[in-house]
């Protein structure tokens, strides 16, 4: 993350942020130096939760009571916070590792060797990784292993029922070797080995579930001394267990949300054909009536009126042609497969385009990110709920302008959909509708709520509405699901 000159290329012997010659820093100005080190170098979005850790260290600082114990302490606390902070935002790398090792030691005058341990060893079993999706913790956990110079490589295999699947490797390109794969059947079978390889030392620890190995840790170590890895490792599978466990608890309630939102869809689909079989086949009929009757009333008018009268039957054709027509692709948008069938910008650049069409609102849609990456169930909520705010937009605001921006980040997907409409009082309009029997805002609520999701409507009398879905991007590891 930072280029900084001062940061020495290797583990070096002390804190680089001190100048050479100058006297041991004291408590308060270890913590807050620590901080502006890393503070300089953050890129902008990260300097809040930068200096959320310090005010954390700062308030850990007080517990200890000592104000020397202190800060050695906090000091700890602050360089994990940040290494799993700048993880979380993929903006780690190794050099920040050294520095953070560099200032751990010096604050708890540890050798560099053990600083770094302590270090690892806070940042694996951190809480925090908890909110990551399970892969980007784990990839954290394992990436610290290389940077902290334990492995080479490594590789993550999970237990499926045929055998070890490689769920994620660091430090290799490609896929890894037969050898790897043998040795992760083989500790998952509870045997571990020690072969060579590469020169390197092939090493493999399980992570447990209920005491059976469920996953296994497979990397070459480099120059550290066995006993020294095998702590490491240890301590790494500590720190697993509970990721993995996450990850075991979202695959299964993803299958439940599966099932709710497959549900819901199928609830629409039924409406789809409902509106088919019913309006659309009335409307039908009442057109084939209304062309009857035209011709049938056409001999009884006189002579100097027929052309008005012809005029008005066929007005009242064209708008019940033009009702058929909304009624077909009402019935259409209500389908699931074409949402699914085809690329989610194409569908959403669709949706958007018709709708800019039909009632003359500016309406712009941007799309960052990989939005064909989404699970097939936060697809079709995001298309749903961009439905359904256009809808509102188009009844209710008045708007002039609409802006729809969708990011697919690698943690989350947010939708905003911003109108400079009337806006309008929340709760009361909720409640109203509520008594009404609408649905719109409580459906999108309803389908973000079942992904894990966060919505939130923003407005107020005089506009502007805003509406800001966030999903959590969670992939299952498993690519059996
Ligand atoms: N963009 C908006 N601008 C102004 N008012 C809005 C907007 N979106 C929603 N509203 C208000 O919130 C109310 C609730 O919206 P909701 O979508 O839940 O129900 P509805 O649109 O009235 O009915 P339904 O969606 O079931 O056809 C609306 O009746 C309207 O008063
Ligand atoms: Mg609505």
């Amino acid at each position: 993350m930072i280029g900084d000159s001062t940061t020495p290329a290797g583990l070096g012997s002390s804190f680089p942020l001190a100048h050479p010659g100058t006297p041991p820093a004291s408590p308060s100005e270890r913590l807050a130096r620590l901080h502006a080190y890393f503070l300089e170098g953050a890129p902008a979005r990260l300097r809040p939760a930068l200096e959320h850790a310090l005010e954390d260290a700062r308030r850990v600082r007080e517990g200890y009571g000592d104000a020397e114990v202190g800060d050695s302490l906090a000091s700890v606390w602050y360089a994990a916070a940040v290494i799993v902070e700048l993880a979380g935002a993929l903006e780690l790398d190794d050099s920040d590792v050294r520095t953070a090792t560099a200032a751990v030691a010096e604050a708890c005058a540890l050798p560099l060797a053990s600083a770094r341990f302590l270090l690892f060893s806070r940042v694996a079993g951190s809480p925090r990784l908890l909110e990551f999706p399970p892969l980007l913790a784990a990839e954290t956990q394992l990436g610290l292993l290389l940077a902290c110079d334990i492995l080479l490589d490594a590789s993550l295999w999970r237990r499926t029922a045929r055998g070890p699947e490689c769920i994620l490797s660091v430090g290799t390109a490609g896929p890894p070797s037969r050898r790897m794969r043998a040795e992760a059947k083989a500790a998952l079978r509870g045997r571990t080995r020690l072969s060579l390889l590469g020169g390197g030392q092939l090493r493999s620890v399980a992570v447990e579930r209920f005491g059976e190995p469920y996953a296994v840790v497979v990397g070459r170590t480099g120059g550290a001394p066995a006993e020294v890895a095998r702590a490491y490792l240890g301590e790494l599978a500590a720190a697993l267990g509970p990721v993995l466990e996450r990850e075991h608890l979202l695959e299964r309630s993803a299958s439940r949300e599966q099932m709710l939102v497959a549900s819901a869809e199928r609830r629409l689909m039924r409406l789809g054909f409902d509106l088919h079989d019913g309006p659309i086949q009335d409307v039908l009929a009442l057109a084939a009536d209304v062309k009857l009757l035209q011709e049938q009333v056409y001999p009884f008018v006189l002579e100097p009126h027929r052309e008005l009268a012809n005029g008005r039957f066929d007005d009242l054709l064209a708008r019940l042609v033009e009702l058929d027509r909304q009624l077909r692709e009402l019935a259409h948008s209500l389908e699931t497969k074409s949402v699914l069938s085809r690329p989610l910008g194409e569908i959403l650049h669709r949706e958007v385009d018709a709708f800019a069409q039909r009632s003359d609102i500016e309406t712009t849609l941007t799309i960052q990110g990989e939005a064909d990456s989404l699970s097939s169930q936060q697809r079709i909520t995001v298309f749903r709920a961009i439905q359904e705010a256009l809808a509102n937009i188009r009844e209710h605001s008045g708007a002039s302008k609409v802006e729809i921006r969708v990011r697919a980040r690698r943690s989350a997907i947010e939708v905003r959909i911003v109108d400079d409409g009337t806006g309008f009082e929340v709760e009361r309009a909720l409640a109203k509708a509520a008594q009404r029997g609408r649905l719109g805002l409580v459906g999108i609520a309803e389908r973000v709520r079942m992904l894990g999701g966060t919505f939130e409507i923003d407005s107020r009398p005089g506009g502007p509405t805003s509406l800001a879905i966030t999903l959590p991007r969670w992939e299952p590891l498993s690519t059996e699901l």
